[in-house]
């Protein structure tokens, strides 16, 4: 795909962005290819949505119930916001700002559906400022994987290790300065093949090396206690705010609610099934989320640990198995390089709504309009770089800065946004818009139409209302 353009090229392409025969095309260019879309969005589904938080957040909610729900929601909520994501974002061809204010006055609804948009931008900003904290831990850990501190390490020794890391603000801020610098260096350049052969090679390893950790929890003794923690539900520990965070978690973890697939829907080619597209992002996302967890878990008991023990749990579950593998080093440090690359294919997408407005908005190159977003959520970041330290006793409402952060996104923006989305698409839009995009009228399409405008919306209702009020 071609997204870089100077401030001349936009302006020409910007007076041809409606076509003689009535469709538009986006001024940053189109995916080169089917395959290039599925595994742009694949990119930014699969990150530490999968590995890092699905575990932390299904042991702190007890486990059997919460992934249930949490399966559920993908299926039923999860999969008509994606389809009805992308088809917005195609027909309308610009930033999801653009796009909603264009098609809500096409379909003779009101210019106001920009605020939708104008949400997606901030949660995008919001999300990237916590995340690239995050991911700046899994850079430190390939160093110290490198390192070999890990070698045959105590779950006291690697408890310590991450705890001295954390509590020192000036390195994780650093690692935070180092990956917004790599974010901003991607999405400045413009998301081009480079990108794509990343995607293409970094799923699949991703995938391999989880298949290596499972093999050695499958043989670690305590794998029937990881499964049935995973899969039988206790539903009496099911609460209105377990299920809110299973369904914020099916948001986060599939990148919807915020544009950003409304952003890569804006650059698909006319002819490419979105079905078809929605259905293989759902099913690698999820299955990479349950092979993580069918991983970790186990590794949890086997350990000693505690499955609600937050944040922290694959940065001490994951090098104590290494530690105590053969290769273990060499595993250790492919598996946090992967995990850096996968969290840097979904800080591409957090971006991309941002970036995308300011350039068509203001006029601006790419370049300038990613290193103003860029430096924007490096200093909202800086709030949950001190949430592990400095200020980790500072507490309000949902915790520390970062856990605010992480719940006012999350459990709130992204399913708001996800509703407004499905009812924009289901009810807003006239039926031939839809049906047009989603390229039928037969049992798919009719699927579709009455998971996003009955079962969805009142499902997210019915969350948002019971946990929130
Ligand atoms: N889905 C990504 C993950 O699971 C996070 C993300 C959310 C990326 C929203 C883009 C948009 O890590």
């Amino acid at each position: 795909m071609r997204i870089a353009a100077t401030n001349a090229d936009l302006r020409i392409i910007m007076l041809s962005n409606q076509a003689a025969d009535g469709k538009r095309s986006s001024l940053h260019g189109h995916w080169s290819s089917r395959m290039a879309f599925v595994l742009a969005v694949t990119g930014s589904a699969v990150g530490l949505g999968n590995i890092w938080k699905f575990p932390y957040i299904a042991g702190q909610n007890g486990g059997g119930a919460f992934v249930l729900v949490y399966l559920a929601c993908v299926v039923v909520i999860g999969m008509p916001v994606m389809m009805s994501e992308i088809l917005i974002g195609r027909r309308g061809r610009r930033n999801p700002v653009a796009t909603m204010e264009l098609l809500g006055k096409e379909e003779g609804s009101s210019a106001r559906w920009r605020w939708l948009g104008a949400m997606g931008v901030v949660a995008g900003i919001l999300i990237l400022s916590y995340y690239s904290v995050i991911a700046g831990w899994t850079l430190a850990y390939v160093v110290k994987s490198a390192s070999g501190v890990f070698v045959g390490a105590s779950p006291d020794a690697v408890n310590w290790q991450f705890s001295n890391f954390v509590g020192d603000w000036r390195l994780i801020g650093l690692c935070h300065t180092v990956f917004m610098g790599l974010a901003v260096f991607v999405v400045a350049r413009g998301v081009e093949r480079g990108l794509e052969q990343a995607v293409r090679f970094m799923v699949p390893a991703l995938l391999v090396l989880i298949l290596v950790l499972l093999g050695y929890s499958i043989n670690s003794g305590f794998f029937g206690e990881g499964v049935s923690f995973m899969f039988t539900p206790d539903f009496e520990k099911l609460t209105w705010n377990s299920v809110l965070a299973a369904l914020g978690q099916a948001f986060f973890t599939l990148s919807i609610g915020m544009g950003a697939i409304m952003a890569y829907g804006a650059y698909l080619p006319e002819e490419t099934s979105i079905t078809g597209a929605s259905a293989a992002v759902v099913m690698a996302d999820t299955s990479i989320a349950i092979l993580a967890g069918l991983a970790i878990f186990p590794l949890v008991f086997a350990n000693n640990l505690d499955p609600a023990d937050g944040p922290g749990l694959v940065f001490q579950t994951l090098p104590l198995a290494f530690g105590q593998m053969p290769g273990g080093v060499f595993f250790s440090t492919i598996f946090f390089v992967l995990l850096a690359f996968a969290a840097w294919t979904s800080a591409i997408g957090l971006m991309e709504p941002a970036v995308a407005w300011i350039v068509e908005r203001y006029n601006k190159t790419r370049a300038q309009a990613t290193i103003m977003t860029g430096l924007t959520i490096w200093l909202l970041g800086i709030g949950s770089v001190l949430s592990f330290n400095v200020l980790a006793e500072f507490k309000f409402l949902a915790g520390t800065i970062f856990d605010n952060v992480d719940y006012l996104t999350s459990n709130i923006m992204l399913p708001l946004g996800g509703l407004l989305i499905v009812l924009f698409a289901g009810w807003v839009m006239c039926r031939n818009s839809t049906s047009d995009e989603l390229g039928s009228s037969g049992v798919l399409f009719k699927t579709w139409r009455v998971l996003a405008r009955f079962v969805a919306p009142i499902g997210i209702l019915l969350v948002l209302i019971n946990a929130v009020l």
